[in-house]
């Protein structure tokens, strides 16, 4: 088939989805006055342009990825020097990671439960499903910028009414019931996992030992607020790459130090990857099934968040999540042995701008201990 062919087939196929476009939740953005960004790639977070959010009080941006109707979305606020937001509820979930500043939060209840904790950069916390919140900026100097993940777009496009989501007087005390700890900073871990509804400085967090995602990796994984989304950390040594895996959509990843590229492609396309280039405040979505690599390519230690839904993963029938084990075996994370070669030509370009080396050789070894025979 000709290009030319393929294009008219493809534009044939928009024609007929064009009516799909529209949903609830992009009349709703625009309809607040703000911009819907690209959020597949966003160089750095800090420079996103803000516009003025009348229902919230700050400045902020909102960022869509392909598959955010269904599963979730993100938005870049700015609190100006010495200002607050409104108060503020929704019927849908929220994780915040603090970008720049300082400040505090209040989250209340109807019931008159109330609660006040502080942050500053590198904090990551979750809003309580239809909790009263307000946040203050504690500088009168610089501002406040945060990220936050939500799933405010199923839920939009489900009720189709603002006043049902912004409005609704349910309390689900079951999730917040202005218990004392509630924002303390526990460092309650099982395995993978560390139990917390707040993380005051994700960047310096230790994490766990991480084999499964190759060369070194550290990883540690989190659930904010009883909510149905999900959160991990992972960092990565330096001169190493991780394995490369594919999944759902709306894993947000977000740089926290350290700086390389990712590569996403295609399964079967790995011949025409996209390179994303990072650096500390870069945001990455990779596309829903679409297969990407990280790659540490700086002096340091690479670390990122990853704030994402709770479906994202498939997992198999005795419920492992499928991107942790090998393709060879009918999971969704390529190994080391099957990747491409230019991928590792690449990687060596990289660091030899550092004057550094790739350092993977442990790794490559590693994995053939527990390697499945291909074609099994
Ligand atoms: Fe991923």
């Amino acid at each position: 088939m000709s290009e030319e062919a393929r294009k008219k087939a493809m534009d044939e196929l928009v024609a007929k989805f064009a009516g799909e476009k529209a949903d609830p939740y992009k009349n709703y953005v625009q309809g607040e006055g703000l911009d819907i960004l690209d959020a597949q790639y966003v160089r750095n977070l800090r420079k996103v342009p803000l516009k003025p959010w009348a229902r919230r009080g700050g400045n902020a941006a909102y960022l869509n990825h392909d598959a955010s109707k269904s599963s979730n979305d993100c938005y870049v606020m700015e609190i100006e020097p010495g200002a607050m937001l409104k108060p503020h509820r929704q019927m849908f979930e929220e994780m915040i990671f603090v970008l720049d500043g300082r400040g505090s939060t209040k989250v209340w209840n109807n019931a008159g439960k109330s609660l006040t904790f502080e942050w500053k950069a590198g904090a990551i916390f979750g809003i309580p499903l239809n909790c009263w919140h307000q946040h203050f900026n504690g500088s009168g100097s610089a501002p406040v910028r945060y990220i936050a993940v939500t799933n405010a777009p199923p839920v939009i496009n489900l009720y189709k009414n603002l006043d049902f989501v912004f409005s609704n007087p349910f309390e689900f005390t079951e999730r917040f019931n202005g218990e004392p700890d509630y924002f303390a900073a526990k460092n309650d871990r099982e395995l993978w996992t560390i139990r917390t509804n707040f993380i005051p400085d994700a960047v310096n967090l230790p994490l766990a030992i991480a084999h499964e995602r190759g060369a070194g990796g550290q990883h540690l994984r989190f659930n904010l607020a009883n909510s149905s989304q999900q959160g991990h950390l992972s960092q990565f040594p330096v001169q190493t790459y991780k394995k490369a895996h594919a999944h759902g959509p709306g894993a947000h990843v977000v740089i926290l130090s350290g700086e390389g590229y990712s590569l996403c492609w295609n399964d079967g396309l790995e011949n025409k990857p996209d390179r994303f280039d990072w650096e500390v405040g870069t945001l990455i979505v990779p596309r829903d099934g679409v297969y990407h690599q990280h790659f540490n390519t700086g002096p340091q230690p690479a670390r990122y968040l990853a704030f994402r839904t709770g479906a994202s993963g498939a997992k198999n029938a005795q419920g492992v999540v499928k991107c942790f084990y090998s393709k060879r075996i009918g999971g969704h994370q390529l190994d080391y042995a099957d990747e491409s070669q230019e991928f590792r030509r690449m990687f060596e370009e990289a660091l030899a701008r550092h004057n550094l080396k790739p350092a993977m050789d442990a790794a490559y070894e590693k994995e053939l201990e527990t390697l499945p025979p291909a074609g099994e």
